[in-house]
């Protein structure tokens, strides 16, 4: 069977290829849905593979700046991925992959990012495991920290219009900070975070926005909601934490510590915590946070060169790789990096490796030591991998706190 992939025309095309993941979710395409995501996503930007006059498949990108470390490159952020199960295996997923990469190729975005439905779908074209990050349950009698502190700043309620305002700020400069966090947009704030429809919220209550204010200043935010429950005349309440973004140290301490501490509630839960989050080490019994994890954001280098000449580096040094790319030939090659700018090379090779390889270490979250060791890297120099390593670490773990 074949099949053409093209961008979409208009509100009717974009629904139906939507409707190729949004089947998946049980969504009901209404039209005011449809018209929001076509606003953020916008047509140029959402591909659909055609068969027989139908649209059988969809897959669409966001276009934001994604924090690297020391630095921030424009992304495409893929999303809203699918095909028609009618014509699952047929190479329809492989074509929207190419028509997408190419597009963000043209376009000069050096990466790309997503979140994988399955681990085991986007290696192929290129993609690679970036950063850890899992859910947290919490039970209240365990929410202790290890060492009581008194709160050096204060927190206040926001109403909706009012988190508009502040907290985009507050946002923008802590993501900075924060290899795999992306930009948002206002229309980004207005209609995936301040807007709070009844069908997102999974049985609980509406958001409730708090600031968190030191010296006069916003220094962080938490938005939540509480799922209230009974058993037998006792809570089983949930507090879901949906994001809690300090910008200091103190100011994570503080919101947590408020968090926490919330009466009338038996479990805090919370997802996408990376796995250096401060949590573990402030609270007094961090086992008690039945931490579960997984894979968090993807990342794929859609031009070598360009994103690794994006970051900043560790280290001095210098390392060549030799990058196979088969989804994108024009990737394939020695790369050297050197004084933080990578240039093709004819040098011998420090490290072989996959371009999803490459996507894994891009944002220092998995070492090459670690590639190496589960056979997705290989050394071809004595002490290459530790020289990455050291050149492409970060203070951090990469973190992405919100699925796109
Ligand atoms: C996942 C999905 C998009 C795949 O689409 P598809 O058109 O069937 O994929 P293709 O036929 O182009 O397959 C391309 C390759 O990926 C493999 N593949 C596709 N889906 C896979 C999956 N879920 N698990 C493992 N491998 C998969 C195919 O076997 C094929 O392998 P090959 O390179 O060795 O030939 C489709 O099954 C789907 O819509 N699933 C439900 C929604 C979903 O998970 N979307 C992704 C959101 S992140």
């Amino acid at each position: 069977m074949s099949f053409d992939v093209r961008t979409v025309k208009d509100l009717d095309e974009f629904s139906r290829a939507v409707f190729a993941i949004g089947q998946y979710f049980g969504m009901t395409p209404t039209e005011e849905r449809m018209q929001r995501f076509l606003d953020q996503i916008t047509a140029e930007r959402m591909h659909a593979a055609w068969s027989d006059g139908a649209i059988v498949g969809g897959a669409g990108a966001f276009a934001f700046n994604l924090t690297v470390p020391g630095g921030d490159l424009a992304t495409a952020g893929v999303t809203v991925v699918g095909v028609y199960p009618t014509h699952r295996r047929r190479g329809v997923l492989r074509s929207l992959m190419r028509a997408q990469l190419e597009d963000a190729h043209e376009r000069g975005e050096p990466l790309a990012a997503l979140w994988a439905s399955e681990e085991t779908i986007y290696g192929r074209f290129g993609y690679g495991q970036a950063a850890w990050c899992g859910e947290i349950s919490l039970a209240h009698e365990y929410a202790r920290f290890l060492q009581p502190h008194e709160p050096e700043g204060s927190l206040r309620f926001l109403e909706p219009d009012e988190a508009l305002e502040a907290i985009p700020p507050v946002f923008e400069r802590i993501r900075l900070q924060w290899p795999g966090m992306f930009s948002r947009s206002k229309l980004w704030w207005e209609q995936r975070e301040i807007k709070d429809p009844e069908e997102r919220r999974d049985g609980a209550g509406p958001k409730r926005w708090i600031a968190y204010e030191r010296d006069g200043a916003i220094e962080g935010y938490a938005v939540y909601r509480h799922k209230p429950g009974w058993d037998e005349g006792s809570t089983i309440a949930e507090l879901r934490v949906v994001e809690a973004l300090g910008a200091t140290p103190i100011a994570d301490r503080d919101i947590w510590g408020y968090l926490l501490a919330i009466d009338w509630k038996a479990t805090v839960k919370t997802f996408l915590i990376p796995p250096d989050h401060p949590l573990f080490l402030l609270l007094a019994t961090p086992r008690r946070l039945r931490y579960r994890m997984g894979d968090g954001l993807w990342v794929r280098l859609v031009d070598v060169g360009d994103a690794l000449s994006g970051r900043r580096y560790s280290a001095d040094g210098s390392i060549v790789f030799d990058v196979r790319d088969d989804f994108c030939e024009w990737n394939t090659g020695r790369w050297k990096l050197a004084d933080g700018a990578a240039a093709r090379t004819d040098e011998d090779a420090d490290i072989a490796l996959s371009a999803a390889s490459l996507g894994s270490a891009y944002l220092g979250g998995i070492s090459f030591s670690e590639l190496a060791r589960a056979g997705r890297a290989e050394e071809l120099q004595d002490g290459a991998l530790s020289r990455a390593d050291g050149l492409f670490r970060w203070n951090r773990h990469p973190w992405c706190p919100e699925i796109f």
